[in-house]
């Protein structure tokens, strides 16, 4: 080994002993003729100080940041006043003896041993420096202990971790696939796994009855802070279980691993709430809601039955709704202040946003003077709204009301700093509509994926009002993200083609994208449910960062590239050939 000790486990206690340590040059300090280096290695860092008239001493103080040096010498006692007690080798300094240059580094692109606004493009193209940072340092092993944790719960709980193919066949999960050619079978391709939930269904049928994976899955969309085309699972599956088997399982596995990865964390609830999608929908305005502050969703259609306000009565008449929330001490906002809060809402669709100021002086807003004193009472009464409250109303579709305001719910909670950081509010939520209709493509769309169980009592609206069908899937929602989903699947043939057809699938088609699912149906298929958090996502809140790109070692940039290896790149024409491949490139736009 290079090193004695590592730069972070030096006491008082080794004053004395000579040690032999490699690492990183941190930072370099020159004390008139004395060189001081703070060396770093994953462990922690030391302060290491040259001895004037040593041959080290030199090349200490040649060394620059980054190079990267063994040294040996002898621990001992800082001088008095120079003890730095936050750092845990704070007590001692090394000095050095021997000195070997492992290696120099060039002036870096960006300083690491700072935390400063670096470009992300930079950090991402330098990604190999960027990760020597302390912060990254502690992602990664966050992310690591939070890996461990879940393959150790579920290990003692008698799943099996079981690895599953990547070059498979298209996974519906609502993205678009990567494609790999297969070069021996021209004009064919493998689909990367969008998730492996065909074939952890298929490892349920094979009676494995308990399984997981950290597993991959590949998507290509549009990407958001929350969302990159790799990423990664928890994938879990089980048989003979109802939902709450499955999300009990969920739910312990949780609460027992957030205080021992993240004891900075609070969760919320116990036991976690349970919302239907509905009631998530119609009290937050969104089916994965931050719980970790109040700020509700109210419903004022009825007390508005004989408004004066035209805009309302207009929309009850056409069958919408009034819905709105209460700001609290939000009543003295400015005119540009309301405007503000307003083209939000028209960019969530809204055609305006109507408000009352409980102000000291008395009711202000463009709603103020249509409204009786009855209807201030019954908000008052309906909202919990008091003095100094801002009311915020709007007049659409429920669709559109809901959207509306649960974004200004969320803009309220970081602009009156409404939402506790270290809190967790995990919840499930709960019976989801089976499917959604694509009004683009006008059909139906599974709202989850085609493999989830429809409720057994709404069968009979298969074939009169598909829309009310509710199916047995859930999702884990934590602080406005949605953490994981799942559902109890089908395991019956025939329910699983009437879903196909129903999706607007030929007979045909349904054969050759599925029929491996629907034969395997036929052989004892066990009825079984699954769930699938993911990691990033999670990893991403338990660190507090801003997105998942910061806790995942080699990311793709918001344009699906890697800036380090520059992927994607042409291939050669070699090998298009081999892949009979002809590429059809788009003709460069005019400037
Ligand atoms: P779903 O598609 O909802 O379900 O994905 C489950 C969880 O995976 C995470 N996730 C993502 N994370 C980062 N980048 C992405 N592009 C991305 N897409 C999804 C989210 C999400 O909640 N097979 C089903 C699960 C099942 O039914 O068991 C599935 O993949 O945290
Ligand atoms: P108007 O009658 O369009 O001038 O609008 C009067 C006020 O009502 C303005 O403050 C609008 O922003 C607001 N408003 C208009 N349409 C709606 C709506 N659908 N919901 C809530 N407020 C609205």
């Amino acid at each position: 080994m290079y090193k004695t000790h590592t730069c972070g486990e030096l006491r008082a206690a080794n004053i004395g002993q000579t040690v032999t340590l490699a690492g990183w040059v941190h930072r370099q300090r020159d004390h008139g003729g004395v060189t001081f280096i703070d060396l770093r290695d994953r462990f922690g860092l030391v302060q290491i100080v040259s001895k004037p008239g040593e041959a080290s001493a030199a090349v200490l103080q040649d060394a620059r940041a980054e190079w990267v040096l063994q040294v040996t010498g002898i621990v001992r006692s800082r001088p008095a006043g120079a003890e730095n007690p936050n750092l845990p080798t704070g007590a001692i300094e090394v000095e050095v003896q021997q000195c070997e240059v492992l290696n120099a580094a060039k002036p870096l692109p960006f300083m690491i041993n700072k935390d400063e606004d670096t470009d992300e493009n930079v950090r991402l193209k330098y990604r190999y420096i960027d990760l020597r940072r302390e912060r990254m340092q502690r992602n990664l092993l966050l992310r690591h202990k939070v890996i461990k944790f879940m393959r150790d719960y579920l290990d003692e709980r008698g799943f099996v971790e079981v690895e599953t193919p990547m070059l498979f066949k298209t996974t519906p999960e609502g993205a678009r696939d990567y494609l790999v050619p297969s070069r021996v079978h021209p004009g064919s391709f493998y689909a990367l796994p969008q998730s492996p939930q065909q074939l952890k269904q298929l490892l349920m049928v094979a009676g494995v009855e308990r399984y997981f994976q950290i597993a991959r899955c590949f998507r290509d969309e549009d990407l958001r802070g929350d969302r990159q085309p790799e990423f990664t699972q928890l994938d879990v599956e089980m048989s003979f279980v109802h939902r709450d088997d499955v999300l009990d399982m969920m739910e312990g596995l949780f609460t027992e691993m957030i205080p021992a990865v993240a004891p900075h964390k609070r969760i919320l609830d116990a036991p976690w709430k349970k919302l239907t999608y509905f009631e998530a929908m119609d009290t937050y305005g969104t089916d994965k809601p931050d719980l970790r502050f109040d700020l509700k969703l109210y419903d004022a259609s009825q007390l508005f039955a004989n408004s004066s306000f035209m805009v309302f009565q207009n929309t009850l008449k056409s069958g919408g709704v009034i819905k709105c929330i209460a700001a609290p001490g939000c009543a003295e906002y400015t005119r540009k202040e309301v405007d503000e809060l307003t083209n939000v809402a028209r960019d969530q669709g809204a055609k305006g946003l109507a408000t009352l100021a409980l102000a000291a002086e008395g009711v202000k807003g463009t709603a103020a003077k249509f409204i009786s004193a009855e209807e201030i009472e019954a908000l008052k009464a309906l909202t919990g709204a008091q003095a100094g409250d801002l009311l915020l109303f709007v007049a659409d579709s429920k669709a559109v009301a809901n959207k509306t305001l649960g974004a200004l719910r969320l803009l309220f909670r970081d602009r009156l700093n409404l939402a506790d950081k270290s809190v967790m509010a995990f919840a499930w939520v709960v019976d989801f509509p089976m499917f959604e209709w694509k009004e683009e493509d006008q059909k139906w769309d599974a709202a989850h994926h085609p493999f989830t169980m429809p409720k057994l009592e709404d069968m009979p609206k298969f074939d009169t009002n598909p829309a009310e069908i509710l199916s047995d899937a859930y999702d884990m929602v934590c602080n406005g993200y949605e953490l994981a989903s799942g559902s109890i699947r089908i395991h019956r043939r025939d329910i699983q083609f009437k879903i196909f057809q129903l999706l607007g699938l030929k007979d045909e088609d349904i054969q050759l994208k599925f029929g491996h699912m629907l034969e395997a149906f036929e052989y004892g298929a066990p009825p079984h449910g699954g769930i699938a958090p993911g990691i990033d996502r999670l990893v991403m809140l338990l660190a507090d960062e801003p997105n998942i790109r910061e806790v995942i070692a080699f990311p793709k940039n918001q344009a699906a590239r890697d800036l380090m290896a520059n992927a994607p790149s042409p291939a050669t024409e070699k090998q298009l050939k081999e892949l009979h491949i002809h590429v059809d490139e788009p003709e460069e736009k005019g400037e």
